[in-house]
């Protein structure tokens, strides 16, 4: 369990995002007080009006409806206005609140995405904040009102009767202690919560990616008692909450009791001798009673409070302590292409085998590369160190003479485009995803979805080129989606192409005229193409066979073949492949 920080400063560090606009929080701040301090006036009715109202003829009687109307009138604005000033304050903090933190989701060292589901970061980023302002907020308020209102009535209290408000004083003490052990009993329920809240979601959001595959294998039970197990969880823990904040209310009200018990004895026995007047003693009682309303409000605080700075501190957790991406200064608009890698080496694990193991790779400006090998052997991750989206345990790589580290990440991934083994669309129209990053050129787009070997599908859309493609991109089959992501590919232009298995969802004839275009696109052009079926690498100007994460053979198609190597071999598997 992590210690739990001062509840001060936790406080603070929290409403130090909610102290815009100050304007609302002045607003408020009048008001609040208002309302509070008015709060005595309503004992201080009651004694004139008992001691005068009931024995004196000439009694005012007009004057009750107006100082009643009035004073509740009063307050009732207060309230109202200092509510809606407190809700801008927690708007405008709120924004501002999401919006750093989807700034952070967007320059996150990727090891953030590994470590937190996307349902995780979905709930702190939409429930969580929000959960979390208003509740934090809310309570907030609530202390500053209930303790001026408590403040007042005690300074009323002490005006009339000094010995009995010091019966009442007793209560304070025992009421903060049970806050506070209260609040830490929360503080870990709370965090428990969050975790089963996060398992949760993730099963639906999983149930919702691999509906197909859980219908096909009949996993719907399995699925099902992941998720009830989960829920009864999270059930158990509500429980928890409940019982600890529901124990907080009659303790407070026990306590109040003895109070009041107290003070009524010893003004019964004091009147005798002091003469207090029934007018006050009845405001003397009813400020009293008045006193239980704020310190129930008070012990109450601690659970939304706790709750509230825990959902809070989830956000600020993503904002402040996640590691941010880092590159260098190097910048350039448009690189030559020149890829040297020097003894690299990648673990993805300190305790997993080597991906790529003292790699030597120097491909030129323009150079066309093909790298073929059994599935496993390293080449997506080669491809993906090119990027920076894995970085490198050990060796050097360079772009263009200098190592990646010191370009700008911006610079650096502006000078690739990727079609990548897993596409991913985003679920917008054909151009923004084809543009995706940049302003659209409409007929540029269409240019590249035509090469691509688009175009017969995009006549046959009603929207044509503003079609939604839709969640995940499931009206697109897979061949469509593939050359989606080779249109995307066309359309950023880029200095370096990398083609993973850009063509393997296509049959042979549109294979065949998308290579047309990938090749066409190929000429001056840094090219890594990855490929299994060989018989779309054989005009590469090399390549280079990988397995178990090395390098074992490079050279062109003929070449190799004349090596009677590990390419030999393959090209002949796939060679009798072909003929039977
Ligand atoms: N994100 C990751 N975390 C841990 N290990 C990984 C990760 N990605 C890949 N690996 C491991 O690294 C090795 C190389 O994987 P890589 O994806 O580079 O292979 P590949 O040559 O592209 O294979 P394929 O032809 O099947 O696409 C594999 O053993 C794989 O299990
Ligand atoms: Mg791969």
């Amino acid at each position: 369990m992590t210690p739990q920080p001062r509840i001060r400063h936790r406080l603070a560090r929290a409403f130090a995002h909610f102290t815009q606009p100050i304007s609302a929080w002045v607003v408020t701040a009048v008001c609040v007080v208002l309302v509070s301090i008015t709060e005595p006036l309503i004992p201080a009715l009651l004694k004139p009006l008992l001691d005068k109202g009931f024995t004196q003829n000439d009694f005012p009687v007009w004057q009750v409806p107006i100082a009643l109307i009035g004073l509740f009138g009063l307050r009732g604005l207060g309230v109202f206005i200092s509510q809606v000033a407190m809700a801008k304050a927690t708007n405008h903090g709120l924004i501002q609140l999401r919006m750093k933190m989807f700034a952070r989701l967007q320059n996150a060292d990727l090891a953030l995405f590994k470590q937190q589901t996307a349902s995780a970061l979905g709930n702190t980023l939409v429930f969580e904040v929000q959960n979390g302002a208003q509740l934090m907020v809310s309570s907030l308020m609530s202390l500053v009102r209930d303790s001026l209102t408590l403040l007042a009535l005690v300074a009323y209290l002490l005006y009339l009767n000094w010995q009995l408000s010091l019966i009442v004083a007793l209560l304070f003490p025992a009421v903060a202690w049970l806050m506070k052990a209260l609040s830490k009993r929360l503080y870990q329920i709370t965090r428990d919560t969050q975790t089963a809240t996060d398992e949760l979601a993730y099963v639906v959001e999983e149930t919702s990616l691999a509906y197909r595959e859980i219908r096909l294998h009949q996993a719907q039970s399995m699925q099902i008692s992941r998720f009830e197990t989960l829920a009864k969880t999270l059930q158990r823990l509500a429980m928890k909450t409940s019982v600890a904040s529901s124990g907080m209310t009659p303790m407070t009200q026990i306590l109040s009791a003895i109070a009041l018990s107290g003070v009524i004895s010893v003004a019964l026995m004091q009147s005798q001798q002091t003469g207090m007047t029934v007018g006050g003693f009845a405001a003397f009682v009813t400020a009293m009673l008045m006193l239980i309303a704020p310190i129930k409000h008070l012990s109450e605080i601690t659970g939304p409070l706790t709750r509230g700075l825990a959902a809070l501190e989830r956000g600020f957790e993503l904002i402040e302590n996640t590691p941010v991406e880092t590159g260098g200064s190097h910048q350039s608009v448009r690189a030559r292409g020149h890829i040297e890698l020097e003894n690299i080496s990648v673990k993805y694990q300190p305790d997993m085998p080597w991906a790529l193991h003292h790699i030597d790779l120097n491909i030129q400006p323009g150079e066309t590369v093909a790298l073929v090998g059994s599935s496993g052997s390293g080449k997506s991750t080669l491809a993906n160190v090119l990027l920076r989206f894995v970085d490198v345990t050990e060796g050097k790589v360079s772009l263009d003479g200098t190592p990646l580290q010191a370009w700008d990440l911006l610079s650096l991934r502006h000078q690739f485009a990727l079609v990548s083994q897993n596409v991913v669309v985003l679920n917008d129209t054909l151009t923004a995803n084809v543009a995706l990053g940049q302003t659209p050129d409409k007929q540029r787009v269409i240019e590249c979805l035509n090469a691509a070997h688009l175009g017969e599908y995009l006549a046959g859309l009603p929207q044509h080129i503003h079609t939604m493609v839709g969640h995940n991109a499931f009206t697109l089959s897979g061949g469509q989606r593939q050359r989606l992501a080779i249109a995307r590919a066309l359309y950023k232009d880029a200095p370096v192409l990398i083609l993973d298995e850009a063509t393997s969802a296509l049959d042979n004839e549109s294979e065949r005229l998308v290579q047309d275009a990938l090749q066409s696109l190929q000429k001056n052009r840094t090219t890594l193409v990855i490929a299994h079926r060989l018989t779309t690498i054989q005009n590469a100007d090399r390549i280079v066979v990988m397995e178990q994460g090395r390098i074992v053979e490079q050279g062109t198609h003929q070449q190799l073949l004349e090596a009677q190597g590990a390419y030999a071999a393959m090209f002949k598997l796939s060679q009798s492949g072909v003929l039977s």
